[in-house]
């Protein structure tokens, strides 16, 4: 059990190392050397990741890989992708690859409104304060003017403001429920400096201000992405199949919950992976998302899949509040140099990759189980890890890797093999 401490976020990184070796690790020296190892020699550049968050101790690595090869919208990208699973670069490179010859992928965004809402209670009566609120409109957008002046000259700012009687749902409940255009940025900052200055606008001794927020649940920040084909050209033994095969999967999806959040799940592998290398809120994105996935009343697949005159075509539709501009995509040199490889993209643009990464991901996925099955190519991936985990050196691995080449890895196996390799040196 760890100990109670007050003023640790006073301590020095060095103090903090050594009152959380001391107080929680059975061997303090072992911890804090792991600990140190991860510590970048170049200060500045500690010193930048440090002040990301408070009690900054270290850094937690994750691997950075790229999957060429995706054509989207005529254009060539190679995508940059954070991520630990092992199968989701591959997956995306592979995917990537088979849809470049065959027209790559087609995007738009449909479009990119973002929502806040002030939310209060109030006692009196509606007309009343449907009257305040009309009389009080223009000041509200006043009361914005020194936040809104900047993201106005780039084309941004407050859409719209409404009132929003709630009182049937929960007593006395109202919203301000305001729009935003926020361009380039995520815009999270803007839009609740905007809301907060709005309900201070607003409020009176009969309206109590409960709080001022933005929404994650943004369906009207919606991008579509989209892969089609003659079914012919799918390839494999029996194309046909195949295509209705995947179509069945999809369409299992669309009706089975149980089925659809491991399906979105497939998705998010490759939005997040991307989502994350670009320095931006991977949580915010995983909300609106599932939040759109359930927006029929039943969590249903953000995928589709159509077979019409011989022609296959698979699509997604999702939310994505995405910024290339502002808070860590700015500060992170990785981050910087994600967006660097995609050329500086405005947030259209990105939205635009990360949704063609996500059906990628999702067709990497429906392919392997409506085929060889899921556990073929990840395991296969896997074997590295495995391979890590016994502290193979480099000629085992060749070894094993070279006896699993047309066989099913299963850890088991691997450890078996690897035994009998070392049993005969
Ligand atoms: C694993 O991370 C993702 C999958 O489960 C997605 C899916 O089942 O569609 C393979």
């Amino acid at each position: 059990m760890s100990k109670l401490i007050s003023g640790f976020s006073k301590f020095s990184k060095e103090e903090k190392v050594s009152w959380l070796v001391e107080n929680n690790f059975q061997n303090p020296l072992e911890s804090s050397k792991i600990i140190k190892q991860y510590w970048n020699k170049n200060e500045k550049l500690q010193s930048l990741h440090d002040d990301f968050i408070e009690n900054t101790i270290t850094n937690f690595y994750l691997p950075f890989g790229v999957a060429p090869n995706f054509i989207i919208n005529g254009k060539t990208h190679t995508i940059p992708m954070v991520i630990e699973e092992s199968s989701v670069v591959a997956a995306a490179s592979l995917v990537g690859k088979f849809w470049s010859t065959k027209g790559g992928f087609k995007t738009t965004v449909i479009d990119t409104q973002k929502i806040g809402q002030v939310h209060f209670m109030y006692q009196g009566d509606f007309s009343d304060l449907e009257n305040y609120f009309k009389a009080k409109e223009y000041e509200l957008y006043k009361s914005t003017a020194s936040i809104t002046k900047n993201m106005e000259k780039r084309g941004g700012g407050i859409l719209d403001i409404q009132l929003i009687d709630k009182t049937k749902q929960l007593d006395n409940y109202y919203q301000l429920h305001v729009t935003f255009e926020t361009k380039d940025s995520m815009g999270a900052n803007f839009i609740n400096s905007c809301l907060e200055a709005i309900a201070k606008a607003f409020g009176n001794e009969k309206i109590e201000v409960v709080m001022s927020i933005l929404s994650n649940y943004v369906p009207e920040c919606l991008v579509r992405a989209e892969v089609s084909c003659e079914i012919e050209k799918l390839g494999g033994e029996n194309p046909k199949q195949f295509a209705e095969k995947f179509k069945q999967a999809v369409d299992i999806a669309q009706i089975e919950p149980y089925r659809a959040v491991t399906h979105n799940k497939g998705i998010m592998n490759g939005i997040d992976a991307v989502v994350l290398a670009t320095g931006n809120d991977f949580r915010a994105i995983e909300a609106g998302a599932h939040a759109y996935a359930s927006k029929s009343g039943t969590y249903r697949s953000l995928s589709h899949c159509s077979i019409d005159d011989g022609i296959f075509r698979f699509w997604i539709e999702i939310p994505l509040a995405l910024g290339t501009v502002g808070g860590l995509t700015a500060l992170h040199p990785i981050a910087k140099l994600s967006l660097a490889l995609l050329e500086n993209p405005s947030a259209k643009e990105l939205m635009q990759i990360v949704a063609a990464a996500g059906l990628a991901q999702n067709f990497a996925a429906l392919r392997a189980l409506t085929t060889k099955g899921i556990q073929h190519g990840h395991m296969k991936m896997h074997l590295q890890n495995i391979l890590n985990q016994l502290n193979t050196n480099e000629d085992e691995k060749k070894q094993v890797v070279a006896y699993f080449e047309n066989k099913t890895v299963s850890h088991s196996d691997v450890v078996a093999k690897v035994e009998e390799i070392r049993n005969a040196n």
